[in-house]
């Protein structure tokens, strides 16, 4: 693999491969299984890829989140060695590559910014628009990878790649999970102890919440979601909703289910003082 730091060197050497389709798999580095996942993804379809590691500062609504987000340079690359072909590429740019002068543009992604993740982050989505549409300028990727961990955030960049009319192919790869059931995530390592043995209890009512959508209504079960995860002390729910999977509305009962379309129950726990997001589909009999 080659490590490249600036936009120049990234687009003449892709110009120089000429391999397509390109694919390519943005993160912010400390990287996991899951990302190992989207890379595999990429490389069954693509003949070259690029994956970036650059923690997007205008994404982070909370100076201490940026600050603590965990940072394992040399262990992501010895993980992507392992992984990506000699021609790939992994892209750790400078910021000054990506925000070249300071990016002010404000999206609006509809009925996306006035729900779960956008009511308690501020201006995320924003910046990871932002961060996105400037890799995708200089990437210029055909096909583009993320996992479904992020649900929102997947939403959010197919719609923003309809809106500034990318031609790239968004592709939401599944959600990989610990052993006990976790989804991996970034911040899974700032985890303490004692809470990340208990953490599995956020997937397993989730799950439970799926099965038990057949014989209950919305309000019971998401009473059943709040009170099964806050018995447990230090967790505490910050959103369950169930929502279709394009507009992202939530739904108050079942009569609110559209026909044609699928729903997830997503959730947004504070375990202790780390923020962990995870969601799953309900089966509609
Ligand atoms: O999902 C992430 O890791 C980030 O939000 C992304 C898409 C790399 C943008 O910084």
């Amino acid at each position: 693999m080659k490590i490249i730091s600036t936009a120049k060197e990234l687009k003449e050497q892709v110009k120089l491969l000429k391999l397509s389709p390109l694919g390519f798999v943005p993160t912010m580095g400390a990287l996991h299984n899951g990302h190992i996942s989207l890379v595999i993804n990429a490389r069954r379809k693509c003949p070259l890829i690029v994956v970036s590691i650059y923690v997007n500062p205008t994404q982070f609504n909370d100076k201490e989140d940026l600050k603590n987000y965990p940072r394992t340079i040399e262990a992501d690359l010895d993980l992507l060695n392992k992984h990506l072909r000699k021609e790939d590429i992994v892209f750790i740019p400078y910021d000054k590559e990506v925000y070249p002068t300071e990016d002010k543009r404000i999206f609006g992604f509809g009925n996306l910014d006035n729900v779960m993740e956008s009511l308690h982050r501020p201006g995320h989505f924003n910046g990871v628009g932002l961060v996105v549409s400037r890799l995708f300028d200089i990437v210029r990727p055909d096909m583009a990878f993320f996992g479904l961990k992020d649900f929102q955030q997947v939403a959010v960049i197919k719609s923003l790649v309809r809106k500034l009319k990318f031609g790239v192919k968004i592709i939401a790869c599944p959600i990989v999970r610990e052993p006990d059931g976790l989804a991996m995530s970034s911040r899974n390592r700032l985890l303490e102890k004692d809470i990340r043995k208990r953490a599995p209890v956020i997937f397993k009512t989730i799950s439970r919440a799926a099965e038990m959508f057949g014989e209950n209504d919305v309000p019971g079960i998401k009473k059943f979601v709040k009170s099964t995860i806050e018995k447990e002390e230090g967790f505490r729910i910050e959103y369950f909703e169930i929502v279709d999977d394009i507009d992202l509305i939530p739904i108050k009962n079942k009569r609110g289910i559209k026909k044609g379309k699928h729903y997830f129950g997503c959730i947004a726990v504070k375990a202790g003082k780390i923020r962990l997001i995870d969601n799953i589909e309900i089966p509609l009999a």
